[in-house]
């Protein structure tokens, strides 16, 4: 395999674009068919999900909730792609006005939120259990295309669990490197039991980074963090996926959880590239929402962008506890395309969010719930409106972190075998 570079010269990082010569793939719409033909493909594709593994064809490109919308991720023929598939996860109406009065338990979300049209888009619904299978079937089915048989990444517990799942399907090599002791025990027991390298590093998240920079370079190995523009290209359809959820009627803000900063990055990609197409009539306003103790890009958002920030991580959310994003540049140039915001929230609030998550019964890893500490927030800043409509994502899976912020929520009894203890407890 010829190495790949990841940098520009001045230490940047680049940027993948399809070309427009390579969007006619199946004679798909151009850009000038207009965005009803778009809309059409995409719909068409889509409900030929439940029947994927007896059709041929692209059944399983189509099926993707990814690779669905393929001329504007990356378009390939259906032998060249590893793919779960994934996507397809759920878009709940949690509002206090849009979730129906047959989900009460749901509606305490929009209390909380202070929202009348509120939706949490679950990517812990994915096959791994977070939103980072989106970028990773396309990192993995690149790797496959350049011929690469080893990978890694330095993660905080949920690209690494990822990169193993895909790998060992597509019969790689993974290494992972891990800061010690900070990652989830769900999210390390993933990387192990899917046949990584699991290397521990005695450091944060920020030095697992550089080493395996250093690595990939030294041993021609395939890097796939968010560095690698692949991974950005596939983790956009998280935007396309739930804006066609929603009829392509685009809400007015996006709220999401920021940590490498690689995911502000594609949402904002795909929203800008889905307006281009007039999928959609405006681009929502984000909103990245990072833990306090480890807010970097806060700190230079408050600063209005005039330095760039780096601080000492510290957070209970340990999927975002990183403090030098690695796609700072992107994701600033996404704030200020979208009149976004940068918000922080305490380790506090976010656990408090979890809780309300949790107990609707829908349930969310801690780094997840400072979505739903964000939208508070700003509410009650009056930043958004009560009736404005918010889509927030959901990163990763409730059983990434089943420590965290639990035993405090609940709690459980143990008791002896007899019915008497039982109803003690349930007097
Ligand atoms: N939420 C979860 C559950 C995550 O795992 C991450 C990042 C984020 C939010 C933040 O997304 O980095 O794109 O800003 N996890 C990475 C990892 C760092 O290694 O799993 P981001």
């Amino acid at each position: 395999m010829s190495l790949p570079r990841y940098r520009c010269n001045c230490g940047g990082v680049l940027d993948a674009e399809v070309s427009s010569s390579s969007q006619q793939l199946d004679n798909t719409p151009d850009a000038a068919t207009g965005s009803a033909s778009w809309q059409r493909l995409f719909d068409e594709r889509a409900s030929r999900l439940a029947t994927w593994p007896s059709r041929r064809g692209n059944a399983l490109l189509d099926a993707s909730g990814v690779w669905r919308y393929r001329e504007l991720v990356l378009p390939l023929p259906e032998r060249f792609v590893v793919s779960r598939p994934e996507g397809n996860t759920g878009l709940y109406p949690v509002g206090t006005a849009n979730c129906g009065s047959d989900r009460p338990g749901h509606r305490q979300i929009g209390l909380y939120a202070g929202l009348e049209d509120f939706f949490l888009k679950h990517e812990g619904e994915n096959p791994t259990g977070s939103f980072k299978d989106r970028g990773m079937t396309v990192g993995i089915t690149m790797a496959n295309l350049l011929g690469a048989k080893a990978v890694a990444c330095a993660s905080t517990g949920n690209t690494s669990a990822s990169l193993a799942s895909y790998a060992a399907q597509a019969g790689m090599r993974s290494i992972v490197f891990l800061p010690a002791g900070s990652v989830a025990p769900g999210k390390l027991a993933q990387s192990l039991a899917y046949g990584a390298t699991t290397i521990q590093v005695r450091g944060d998240f920020d030095d697992a980074m550089r080493l395996v920079e250093q690595v990939c370079d030294e041993l021609s190995i395939y890097l796939l963090n968010s560095l690698n523009p692949f991974r950005i290209e596939g983790q956009k359809a998280i935007a396309f996926e739930l804006l066609q959820q929603l009829d392509w009627d685009a809400p007015d803000w996006l709220v999401l959880p920021a940590g490498n900063l690689g995911n502000t990055s594609a949402i904002g990609k795909a929203l800008q590239q889905a307006y281009r197409l007039s999928l959609i009539g405006r681009i929502p306003r984000i909103a990245s929402i990072q833990a306090a103790g480890a807010n970097p890009f806060y700190r230079s958002f408050m600063s209005s962008f005039a330095s760039r920030e780096v601080v000492e991580p510290h957070t209970v959310a340990s999927a975002i506890k990183i403090g030098n994003p690695v796609s700072y540049a992107r994701a600033r140039h996404v704030i200020e395309m979208s009149d976004g915001v940068v918000e922080e929230v305490s380790d506090e609030e976010i656990l408090a969010a979890k809780g309300v998550i949790d107990r609707a019964g829908i349930g969310c890893e801690p780094a997840s719930a400072a979505t739903l500490a964000g939208v508070h927030k700003l509410v009650a800043r009056g930043i958004i409106k009560g009736n404005d409509r918010v889509v927030g994502v959901l990163t990763g899976n409730l059983l990434k972190d089943s420590v965290t912020g639990i035993a405090q929520e609940i709690g459980s009894v143990v008791v002896e075998p007899h019915i008497d203890a039982v109803r003690a407890v349930l007097s």
